[in-house]
């Protein structure tokens, strides 16, 4: 039987489970292990929705390298708020700096071509973004995450540090809302 969840007026039901979920993590931090032999990069993971893939992925990372959290908008209901405000926590001097954006979903880009613009006032000598989901049919910007863990059609999901409403962020799969 499908697993589902309920999560306040909504049920969602599994769409990636979570040993899925670590098995790709640990691919894609092999890739930045890779990319970025040699360097000493700073992530940046995006609060609140990527803590849990930033603190995955991190422990993975064999680089000598160094994490700061940052925060951007708020965010509540199905959709996207599409009001980003301002950028929050950005206490490192990013300056010639190889910067890793660690987020939990790329949807419309909004949230990420914000970021980029402002990270990118200071100069850091490159910005690559990691996310763990990608809905490149939301994406209203031109933008590419350069790590994705999963490619998932616009359908609102749950779990693995993504939200409705506040809730479901401890889920260890990602569900999706269950329309029928
Ligand atoms: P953006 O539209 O790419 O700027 O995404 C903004 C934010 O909306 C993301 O960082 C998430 O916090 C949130 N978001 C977008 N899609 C979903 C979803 O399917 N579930 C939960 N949160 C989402």
């Amino acid at each position: 039987m499908t697993k589902k969840v309920k999560i306040k007026d909504k049920e969602f039901r599994i769409l990636i489970e979570g040993d899925r979920i670590q098995h790709r993590v640990a691919e894609i931090a092999s890739q930045i292990n890779k990319d970025y032999k040699g360097k000493s990069p700073l992530f940046l993971g995006v609060l609140n929705g990527a803590f849990l893939f930033t603190a995955d992925l991190f422990k993975k990372i064999d680089l000598t390298c160094m994490l700061s959290f940052v925060r951007v908008s708020s965010y509540s209901g199905t959709s996207s708020t599409g009001q980003v405000k301002s950028l929050i926590g950005l206490n490192e001097n990013i300056e010639g700096r190889d910067i890793i954006i660690v987020e939990d979903i790329v949807d419309t880009g909004d949230t990420m071509l914000y970021l980029m613009a402002e990270l990118k006032k200071q100069n850091p000598a490159s910005v690559k973004i990691a996310t763990a989901i990608f809905k490149p049919l939301a994406l209203k910007h031109p933008i590419k995450p350069d790590y994705v863990g999963f490619e998932l059609p616009p359908a609102f999901i749950v779990g693995y540090g993504l939200d409705y409403d506040g809730f479901g962020r401890n889920l260890n799969d990602i569900y999706v809302l269950n329309e029928e």
